[in-house]
């Protein structure tokens, strides 16, 4: 196993010299903890945990978006991509894309099959494979439509490898007018990969079809066009406060045509315009050639998301930019009226009445209430006089219009140029509301500038630390970024800086979230999984645990007498919970020896039950598919009395400990 000793690099200047420094001069005995319980500051925002969501790694499309289908409507710009001829003994015939009188002009492709002989078709491979389990259902439908007197029937089955069928059904009642089909197919065998569809005219004639489609039936809440069940569970675990949808850069696209237009991503599935996905040619040496944007996972289900989640909805919305590390083409200003009617009709379809138009829409999608929209996104990663002229223009119009949307700017994302201080002084000016920063960064970054927003303003925009990660350097062939829980515990110590400073830091995320294992654009993500398995990264822990154990209200605390965080290698944070009948306490301890800590509350006496927490074990531990659950928390319950509670903190780990106050 590779042995990282990025916590020792760390700890040379700034802070980590400090902390070094005190711990050589550690007297013996354990680190004194005062958390000054009878001193509450400010609330912690319940914004202050949430998740960051791309079409990234096959997030949406292949991922969380349970379609099992690639290129189900036969609208990539290869119109055949994922499909190929089924090899069924003695089938003979042909098969090609079709485009007169399709189905509908929003989705002018479809598959015409011919069938020679026997049940000649097609079969699709799927994301990487087709994922489905023995005994388990999965839903199929598709648009389909006779050319003559036959075929009147379809058989869709699966097939293993070695093109054996593993469970299918019969389509029949195929008329001459296109119509839509559903069917119930029973697996018989369990594979993760290897698996394809086939859909097979069943026998001689044609027939052509279209949106051809296959849902686990068990998917999240049991909905039709729904998300994978174990995927959702691990962000509900996380207990986010909000959803940021849908990026990251695939909000600004490579050039404005191809930008995230949320009106494309409603209504019926079949309706919503396919497009590239921005991460479909980024980086040279993981292009993903099959990766598009179905929107089969659009704004609407994002909202249902959020509310599944009990999460806030925080769209992104393009503001005029194409992404700046791409081509950065501007709509000219006079011409930015469109982006901003946009966010407006945006508000208007989650929080209008179902007598507005965009209202009407969300009411006839399935929710005539409305989803209670509070924050929206301002462009993503954008900088420079540019951004600025046109987050004025949209603030003008929507700070007039919904004074109640919480409007999100963004900070330079090159936070050491000079451009960042630049670009905080005109939001300041323009009073923005929240200003996103984003950090990708190597673990020691996040130690030694703990202290980050120690030193912001007390006024003025508050902080969102919309995207970041502890990125350790790339290994193997593939140059992955390792998940580590030393990684992990960087993020953590950077968090309990969130929190002590939670007058000014109301919201934060991870990036990027998800990621498929044979599929993957970036590392580190938050998320991996397969077709059919999924897991948690230390760092997905860490997330949670903050996300759970959140608080009410800070309250300050301090390391052997001092307030800065870090002091004898320790990173703490600890908030009121519970109306004030609990504090919970948050300890990272990323040095490679464990620690004692002697923790006082006020001098207040505490008896009862108290809940602990601990995420640990060796810095550079992984999870995988095979070990989900190497590096994963462990609670326990311990009696606490007195003044005093002790505890031993094991090395490299985070603790939270949540102590009833009497
Ligand atoms: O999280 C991955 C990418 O990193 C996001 O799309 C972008 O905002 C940032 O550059």
């Amino acid at each position: 196993m590779r042995t990282r000793r990025w916590w020792t690099a760390g700890w040379v200047g700034g802070l980590g010299a400090l902390a070094l420094a005190s711990l050589a001069a550690q007297p013996a005995g354990p680190v004194r903890i005062d958390v000054a319980v009878d001193r509450p500051g400010a609330p912690i925002a319940s914004t202050m945990y949430g998740i960051f969501f791309e079409d990234i790694n096959f997030g949406a499309d292949g991922g969380i978006y349970a379609e099992k289908i690639k290129n189900r409507s036969f609208e990539f710009p290869d119109a055949l991509m994922g499909w190929k001829r089924a090899m069924v003994e003695g089938a003979r015939g042909s098969f090609a894309a079709a485009t007169d009188a399709p189905p509908s002009p929003a989705n002018p492709r479809y598959l015409r099959i011919t069938s020679e002989s026997g049940r000649f078709g097609v079969t699709n491979d799927g994301f990487r494979g087709i994922g489905i389990r023995q005994g388990e259902q999965y839903t199929v439908s598709l648009l389909a439509r006779r050319r003559g007197d036959a075929p009147t029937s379809l058989v869709v089955e699966f097939e293993d490898a070695r093109n054996q069928p593993q469970g299918g059904t019969t389509i029949a009642g195929l008329t001459t007018t296109w119509a839509r089909y559903r069917a119930t197919i029973t697996a018989t065998q369990t594979s993760g990969s290897r698996t394809r569809l086939r859909v097979l005219a069943d026998g001689p004639g044609t027939v052509d079809v279209d949106m051809v489609s296959l849902f686990p039936a068990d998917t999240w809440q049991g909905r039709e066009n729904g998300l994978r069940k174990d995927l959702v569970q691990l962000l509900k675990d996380m207990k986010p406060g909000f959803l940021r949808f849908p990026g990251g850069c695939i909000v600004e696209g490579r050039f404005l045509d191809g930008r995230y237009q949320w009106k494309t991503t409603i209504g019926d599935p079949a309706e919503r315009r396919l497009i590239v996905n921005r991460w479909n040619d980024e980086f040279a040496n993981r292009a993903t050639p099959d990766y598009y944007q179905s929107f089969g996972l659009g704004f609407y289900e994002y909202f249902l998301l959020s509310e599944d989640l009990g999460a806030e909805p925080l769209p992104i919305i393009n503001c005029g930019m194409a992404c700046q590390f791409n081509s950065g083409e501007l709509a000219p200003l006079d011409a930015i009226d469109p982006y901003i009617q946009d966010a407006l009709d945006l508000i208007e379809f989650a929080n209008g009445p179902v007598t507005s138009p965009w209202g009407a829409k969300r009411a006839a999608m399935g929710h005539p209430a409305p989803f209670n929209l509070k924050l929206l996104g301002v462009g993503n990663e954008q900088w420079g006089p540019q951004y600025i002229e046109r987050f004025a223009l949209f603030e003008k119009v929507l700070g007039a219009k919904h004074p109640e949307i919480t409007l999100i700017a963004s900070a330079d994302p090159n936070f050491r140029s000079d451009n960042f201080p630049w670009q905080w002084d005109r939001l300041r000016e323009l009073k923005a509301d929240v200003v996103d920063e984003h950090f990708y960064m190597p673990p020691e970054w996040f130690l030694t500038n703990v202290g980050r927003y120690d030193t912001y303003p007390r006024t003025g925009p508050k902080v969102f630390v919309g995207e970041y990660a502890a990125h350790l350097p790339g290994a193997g062939a593939q140059n992955v970024r390792p998940s580590t829980l030393g990684a992990a515990l960087a993020e953590a110590v950077f968090m309990t800086g969130f929190e002590r400073n939670a007058d000014v830091v109301t919201m934060s995320a991870y990036a990027p979230l998800l990621a498929h294992v044979d599929a993957w654009q970036w590392t580190p993500n938050l998320i991996w999984f397969d077709n059919l398995r999924s897991f948690g990264t230390p760092s997905y822990y860490a997330q949670q645990l903050f996300g759970a154990n959140r608080g009410e209200r800070v309250v300050p605390i301090a390391l052997n007498g001092s307030g800065t965080n870090g002091t004898a290698g320790l990173f703490a944070s600890a908030a009121l919970d519970a109306g004030g009948r609990e504090v919970v306490v948050k300890l990272v301890n990323p040095g490679g020896a464990a620690r004692e800590v002697a923790l006082s509350l006020g001098g207040r006496s505490v008896t009862g039950q108290a809940a602990v927490t601990t995420l640990t074990g060796d810095a550079a531990a992984e999870n995988t598919l095979a070990q989900p659950a190497r590096v994963a928390p462990a609670v326990e319950t311990i009696a606490v009395s007195g003044t005093t509670v002790r505890r031993a903190l094991p090395a490299h780990s985070l603790t939270v400990l949540r102590i009833p106050l009497r």
